[in-house]
């Protein structure tokens, strides 16, 4: 029986789809020349409810995509090779196959040894699933963090797995928070926004809870650019805006964030929490420079403060133990904790502190301990400290 290289393709298709070892196809080569539509790269998809063909319509100014089921997905893919396209080249984890229509209309069907990467992603047992989804998610290409195909460039895997890492971190002290409709999340000092877009893709997709989120940065131009993005991802409540930690006017602030503001910022970001009697505070301190000049040991301790090294170290765990003091009197049960390996990132610590009373009656018993930590090194005030009393 002679077989026909069409079915024999669509065959093939369905398996790697349904074992979920499709690379990707490409649809191309387009029947009638003047057609906007260049070309349809479908990948695997996993969405919340469940795997989808992701299609992109690649056009000649602009890319649509949609997810299909797979059994709808494969008779759109068989409905575009009839009166579409004539290529169809598929790549998977066993073999590249291409599927050609001559214009004289021969089917012509050709398998290769693959050229393309395995796909991991959905095998739970081999690679681990991330959090943030990358296909068909804009801002992960705007950011350059995904190429044209979705997949994770190589030089922004260290990114990629940071942000995963934040979220995932993130996630449980989220989702028991009781947040009312229209919550304020603030990133403070949110940069080029890698991780302030994917909270908000977390919060409004993952968990379906639709912040306020606004980005708070001072350089203009990064603004702008995330701004753009926010509109290409349609992150309608999403902005950032222009200013300074210290005095952006905000409504008000249900979540606060600010990872590697450098040195006193996150200490202004910490106050601005606290005074806005935020539900949860997260900060990834930067550098401890207020600290480190302040320190003035003396004494059978002054060997700790000898080498510049270890006295960068001590300046640090000294400013966060204070950072977290501060939380733990203002109300908030607060943990420290290393927030990625230092492979990744030397500045790894992460304090998080969540607002569990109003008052606590320790306050001042608290704040005389931290005297006694800066009196032992001869610290004269700690910036945030300053700012909470003095103000
Ligand atoms: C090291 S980057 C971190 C960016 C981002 N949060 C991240 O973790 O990828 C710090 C950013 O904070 C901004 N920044 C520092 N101090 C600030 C302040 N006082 N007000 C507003 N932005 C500030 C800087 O311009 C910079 O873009």
């Amino acid at each position: 029986m002679e077989h026909n290289p069409a079915e024999i393709f669509f065959d093939k298709l369905s398996q790697v789809i349904d074992r979920k070892e499709l690379i990707k196809l490409v649809i191309s080569n387009q029947k009638s020349k003047s057609s906007d539509l260049q070309n349809i790269i479908i990948t695997i998809a996993q969405l919340k409810r469940g795997y989808r063909l992701n299609f992109v319509y690649r056009h000649k100014t602009k890319d649509i995509t949609k997810n299909y089921e797979f059994t709808e997905g494969i008779e759109l893919i068989r409905k575009a090779l009839v009166t579409d396209f004539h290529n169809a080249d598929l790549f998977s984890n066993l073999e590249n196959t291409s599927l050609i229509t001559t214009p004289a209309g021969k089917v012509k069907m050709s398998v290769h040894p693959p050229t393309m990467r395995p796909v991991e992603e959905f095998h739970h047992d081999k690679v681990k699933s991330r959090v943030i989804n990358t296909v068909g998610n804009i801002y992960l290409r705007e950011l350059e963090i995904t190429n044209a195909n979705w997949e994770v460039r190589r030089e922004m895997s260290d990114k990629y797995k940071q942000i995963n890492r934040y979220i995932e971190l993130l996630e449980p002290e989220i989702k028991d928070l009781t947040l009312p409709s229209g919550y304020h999340v603030v990133d403070m000092g949110s940069g080029k926004g890698y991780l302030t877009f994917a909270l908000y893709d977390y919060l409004a997709n993952t968990l379906g809870k639709v912040p306020v989120m606004t980005g708070v940065e001072y350089r203009d131009d990064l603004v702008n650019t995330c701004n753009m993005i926010a509109g290409k991802a349609k992150f309608s409540q999403l902005r950032f805006i222009a200013g300074t930690i210290e005095k952006v006017e905000l409504e008000k602030i249900d979540i606060l964030i600010a990872l590697h503001a450098c040195d006193t910022a996150t200490d202004d970001a910490i106050y601005r929490g606290i005074t806005s009697g935020a539900a949860l505070i997260v900060c990834a301190p930067c550098c401890h420079k207020q600290v480190r000049k302040e320190m003035n040991v003396t004494g059978e301790l002054g060997n700790i403060v000898k080498y510049g090294i270890l006295k960068e170290r001590q300046a640090e765990i000294i400013t966060d133990t204070i950072r977290a003091m501060i939380l733990e009197a203002f109300g908030y049960k607060t943990k420290v904790f290393e927030f990625i390996s230092t492979e990744h990132t030397p500045k790894n610590v992460m304090i998080v502190g969540r607002k569990m009373v109003q008052e606590n009656p320790d306050k001042q018993k608290i704040f005389n301990e931290i005297k006694a930590i800066r009196d032992i090194f001869g610290i004269g005030k700690h910036y945030l400290e300053n700012l909470l009393l003095l103000k």
